[in-house]
């Protein structure tokens, strides 16, 4: 049983607690695809979401995910909350502590700031993304998608391509997929490239035709206009010729390799159109894998409050 009050990050985590995550997330996408949108196993519980930057998918199947195993849901948007009166993160916990909040499902601009939560928090505490750092939920949508399609994760050879430097997708899709006995390679200009990712478990490739030789995965990331200084390559149009992926480049992988973004994908740039909507591309059902693995995380660490209690 997965023994953790939080979900944080996946630095530490072993392959029987991700294939633990996994499984449970198997059966929850058994129950979404039969209709099942009303299961019990967080009955009478509440999370809050508390999101302090722009989010799509992940702050929308997190709450599906709570609604579906029958929690109570909040949200708190940063700037309508108290936090835009100066509150502190620790006194925001404290708050939502005393109103009986079993979940908090953070996203927050500052690297750590979900790990400082969870200390001064009796809730759980769910990373949804902490600045640079780790998305652990989204390396878990990241890895079911992939052992759907090739019924295992070890061996694989997943290429990432993309800006490494400012992704919190490509750290912890290092850590996991690492832990789960695949190799990741990595590629992009060398200034996204973060220094001593390679002693992290990282391929560092030459090239992008050495990058996708061979690959299973073709994951491209975005480029985060909004973390990173004016500088860190030419242009866009340059960036897509050198490091994006296109319809030619995709040949070089296996054939029945599968093409995944985390998303959002700045279309054009880090993929071609073509490829977004190549069959092989799986980047929608990445989507609603994304509710299956949050409601999983939510299921597994409830089980263990319980028992705890
Ligand atoms: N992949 C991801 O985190 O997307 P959102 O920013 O839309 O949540």
């Amino acid at each position: 049983m997965l023994k953790r009050k939080d979900l944080l990050g996946l630095i530490d985590a072993t392959k029987e607690e991700i294939t633990e995550i996994l499984d449970t997330a198997d059966v929850m996408k058994r129950h979404l695809k039969a209709g099942e949108k009303q299961l019990p196993y967080l009955k009478g519980k509440t999370a809050t979401i508390l999101f302090y930057e722009n989010s799509t998918r992940t702050r929308t199947s997190f709450e599906l995910a709570a609604k579906y195993l029958g929690a109570t849901v909040i949200n708190i948007a940063a700037g309508s909350s108290s936090v835009a009166k100066g509150e502190t993160l620790v006194d925001t916990g404290k708050t939502l502590d005393a109103q009986l909040n079993d979940f908090l499902i953070m996203r927050h601009p500052m690297g750590g700031a979900p790990y400082l939560l969870a200390k001064v928090a009796k809730a759980g505490v769910l990373n949804a993304g902490d600045g640079m750092n780790e998305h652990p939920t989204q390396a878990l949508l990241d890895m079911l998608t992939m052992r759907e399609h090739f019924g295992h994760l070890d061996g694989l050879k997943v290429a990432i391509v993309g800006d490494i430097k400012h992704s919190r997708v490509a750290k912890s899709n290092l850590f996991g997929l690492n832990a789960m006995g695949a190799q990741v390679r990595m590629y992009a200009p060398e200034t996204l490239i973060p220094k001593g990712i390679d002693k992290l478990g990282a391929k560092l490739c030459k090239s992008k035709e050495e990058t996708l030789e061979d690959a299973d995965v073709v994951m491209g990331l975005r480029i985060q206009l909004e973390r990173q200084q004016a500088g860190n390559f030419p242009s866009l149009n340059e960036y897509a010729e050198f490091y994006g992926v296109n319809g030619k480049d995709l040949k070089l992988a296996k054939p029945n390799a599968v093409i995944m973004h985390p998303g959002p994908v700045n279309r054009g740039v880090e993929l071609t159109g073509k490829v977004i909507d190549h069959e092989k591309s799986r980047i929608e059902e990445q989507v609603f894998s994304g509710i299956a693995v949050r409601m999983a995380c939510l299921k597994l660490l409830n089980d263990y409050r319980d028992s705890c209690k």
